[in-house]
C-alpha cells in the first residue's frame, strides 16, 4: 500500500507508533520500524540531550530502518532543555520528528535545515492548519477517543478526519481509537494517508512495559477510561483506577479553584512506577478508549502484518463486493 505518508517517510506500511512516555523506548520504536511502520522514541522520557542521544544510538543498533523522535511541548513554567533535545535529534541523524503539545514554529528552521520530516500531532483542524502554515510536512489528527491529551474541543474522528481532509493540503494520518484493519480502511476512506496508534502498541510482545500494564489494557473495555484535569484545561484520557477516583473526587470538591498542586500526588512522576514497576494504582496514566478493541498480545510484526492483510481483504472483498 503506497500513500503520501509511506512515500514521505520512506516506510513500507502507513502505520505510525505515536510517542508514549516511558513506553516509546528504543525496543518498541525499533520493532515498529523493523515491521515496516514508523517507530517513535519519546524524547522527554529520556529527559536530557545526553540520554536522548544514547537512546537514539541504542535504537540504531536494533534497526537500520527510519524511526522518529517525539518532542512534546509541555505546559510548564520550567521547560526541559528543548533546544538541546532538538540538537540531539539532529546530531543523531534522525529523519523524522513528531511534535505535540504546542506549535513547533520556534524549532522549524533548525529541523528543516537538517532535512528532518516534521509531523505535528494535534487535536483541532485550526491547529493542523497552523502546523501546515509553519512548514510541517504532515499532521497526526488526534480525535477525542485518543489516549493521552485529546484537547478541549471533544471532536471524535468521524467528524475530525473528514474536516481535516476538507481543509489541509499536507498529508495527515488518523490518530486516536485506531486498532486494526477496520481503523486503517476507515481512515483512508475519510481522507487520511495512514494511521497512528498508541494504546494498541502497548499491548505487544516488544513493548518494554511491565506485564501488569498489558493485562490492565486487556481487561479494560471502552467504558473504562476517564477524562482528568478538565478544569485545568489540560485534559487527559486515562485508565480508571484508584488514583483516578481520588483525582476526580478532588476535582468535584475543589471545582474551579483547583490547582495543579492539588493533584500532584495522583499525576506527578507516576509513569516509571506504572510502566516499569507495574504498580497499577500509582497514578493517572494515559490510555485510549480503544482498550475495548484489544484482546491479544501479538508481536509488533504480527500486529502490523495482520492489519495490512485484513485491510487488503476488507478493501478487495467487503468494499468492492458491496
Ligand atoms: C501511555 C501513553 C503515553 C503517551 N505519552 C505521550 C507523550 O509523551 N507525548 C505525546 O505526544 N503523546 C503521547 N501519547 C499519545 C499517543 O502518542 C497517541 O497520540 C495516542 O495514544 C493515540 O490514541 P490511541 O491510544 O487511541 O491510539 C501517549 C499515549 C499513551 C497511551
Amino acid at each position: 500500500m503506497k500513500t503520501r505518508i509511506t512515500e514521505l517517510l520512506g516506510i513500507e506500511h502507513p502505520i505510525i507508533q505515536g510517542g508514549m512516555h516511558h513506553v516509546g523506548l528504543a525496543e518498541l520504536a525499533a520493532a515498529v520500524s523493523n515491521a515496516g511502520g514508523l517507530g517513535i522514541i519519546t524524547g522527554l522520557t529520556q529527559g536530557t540531550p545526553e540520554k536522548l542521544s544514547a537512546e537514539i544510538a541504542r535504537c540504531k543498533t536494533m534497526t537500520d530502518k527510519p524511526f522518529g523522535v517525539n518532542i512534546t511541548f509541555l505546559p510548564t513554567t520550567t521547560p526541559p532543555d528543548y533546544p538541546g533535545l532538538i540538537q540531539a535529534v539532529i546530531d543523531g541523524g534522525v529523519k523524522v520528528v513528531e511534535t505535540a503539545g504546542n506549535n513547533p514554529a520556534t524549532y522549524m528552521p533548525a529541523l528543516k535545515e537538517a532535512g528532518i520530516v516534521v509531523i505535528h500531532k494535534c487535536t483541532a483542524v485550526r491547529h493542523a492548519l497552523k502546523a501546515q502554515s509553519v512548514g510541517c510536512d504532515a499532521v497526526s489528527v488526534d480525535g477525542f477517543e485518543c489516549g493521552g491529551h485529546p484537547g478541549e474541543d471533544d471532536i471524535p474522528n468521524f467528524i475530525l478526519l473528514p474536516r481535516a481532509a476538507d481543509e489541509l493540503s499536507i498529508p495527515f494520518v488518523s490518530s486516536g481509537g485506531m486498532a486494526d484493519a477496520r481503523s486503517l480502511v476507515a481512515s483512508l476512506a475519510m481522507g487520511a494517508e495512514g494511521m497512528n496508534m498508541g494504546t494498541r502498541f502497548i499491548v505487544t510482545q516488544e513493548a518494554p512495559v511491565h506485564e501488569n500494564v498489558k493485562a490492565a489494557i486487556l481487561a479494560a473495555t471502552e467504558l473504562d477510561t476517564r477524562l482528568v484535569m478538565r478544569p485545568l484545561r489540560n485534559t487527559e484520557r486515562v485508565l480508571n483506577n484508584a488514583a483516578v477516583g481520588r483525582l476526580l473526587e478532588k476535582e468535584k470538591a475543589l471545582g474551579a479553584d483547583i490547582k495543579i498542586e492539588d493533584i500532584l500526588p495522583e499525576v506527578a512522576g507516576c509513569y516509571p512506577k506504572i510502566m516499569k514497576d507495574g504498580d497499577m494504582d500509582a497514578g493517572a496514566w494515559s490510555c485510549g478508549m480503544v482498550a475495548g478493541l484489544i484482546h491479544d498480545v501479538p508481536t509488533v510484526k504480527e500486529l502490523i502484518d495482520r492489519i495490512m492483510s485484513e485491510a487488503d481483504t476488507l478493501i478487495k472483498e467487503r468494499l468492492a463486493g458491496l
